[in-house]
């Protein structure tokens, strides 16, 4: 009884061990950690992702706009090494939505792509609960004919309410931080305003999509560096 027990239970640690997820390695490869920048000229950066789930990014499996690039500001230079050590946390749910959804196939965070930027947009209406109202209707139905150019943006029928109106709200709180900004798919450039000069932390990450057909929890790999800009 007890060694057929324990056959049981092996088999059950060797199923469980083949469905483990593994966490995505990321890379920035350029810049350079502590490399320094003349302020206004764009950097250029280059992110790898190698995981195991999912693929490589040397042999085109990962999807790079789901790739990230968080450049924060830093306001208060004795933070840096705290900064440097605090855990990178999960998405929030607006952007993981937003990075699983179809967003960035029409929508960058700074320049135009299909549709108006994330940037244009907030510009464009300001964070009151009537425009989120407006938006998350917008996104849900399907919109064309208000922004300049022929595209129309699709319905998202596969999107709950509540969905929809965390990518709204993470668009919103996002884009009013003038210390963050964020940057999808590699490589790319950064601009640092020439009037912002300073210490900035650059995080480059990628969540996984598990284990295909299990409910393994996604995992977030990240890498980070700091740069100067003078
Ligand atoms: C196939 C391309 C495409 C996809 C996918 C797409 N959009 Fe759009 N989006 C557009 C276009 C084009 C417009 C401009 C539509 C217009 O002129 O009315 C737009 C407009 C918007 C607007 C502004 C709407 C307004 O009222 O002015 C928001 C907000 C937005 N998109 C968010 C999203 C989000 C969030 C997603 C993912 C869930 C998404 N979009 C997916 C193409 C797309």
């Amino acid at each position: 009884m007890t060694k057929h027990l324990l056959i049981v239970f092996s088999l059950f640690m060797a199923s469980s061990y083949q469905q483990q997820n593994h966490a995505p390695v990321v890379k920035i490869n350029t810049p350079a950690n502590n490399a320094t920048f003349a302020a206004g000229s764009p950097i250029s950066y280059q992110v790898s992702v190698s995981d195991k789930e999912d693929g490589d990014t040397k042999f085109d499996e990962i999807n790079l706009k789901e790739i990230l690039l968080q450049v924060n500001y830093v306001k208060d230079q004795n933070k840096i090494a705290a900064l440097l050590k605090s855990p990178v946390a999960d998405d929030p749910l607006g952007l993981a939505v937003i990075t699983r959804s179809n967003c960035f196939n029409c929508h960058n965070f700074n320049s135009k792509s299909i549709g108006p930027s994330f940037f244009e947009i907030c510009k464009h209406y300001p964070p009151t609960k009537a425009n989120a109202d407006s938006l998350v209707s917008r996104i849900k139905k399907g919109s064309s004919g208000l922004w300049p150019g022929k595209e129309k943006m699709p319905a998202h029928p596969e999107l709950t309410d509540e969905e929809i109106r965390s990518t709204v709200q993470w668009v919103f709180k996002n884009e009013s931080d003038p210390n963050i900004t964020y940057y999808n798919s590699t490589p790319g450039l950064i601009r640092i305003p020439p009037d912002k000069p300073g210490t900035y932390i650059i995080t480059a990450s990628y969540t996984d999509h598990g284990v295909k057909g299990t409910a393994e929890k996604r995992l977030k790999g990240y890498d980070r560096i700091l740069i100067s800009v003078k």
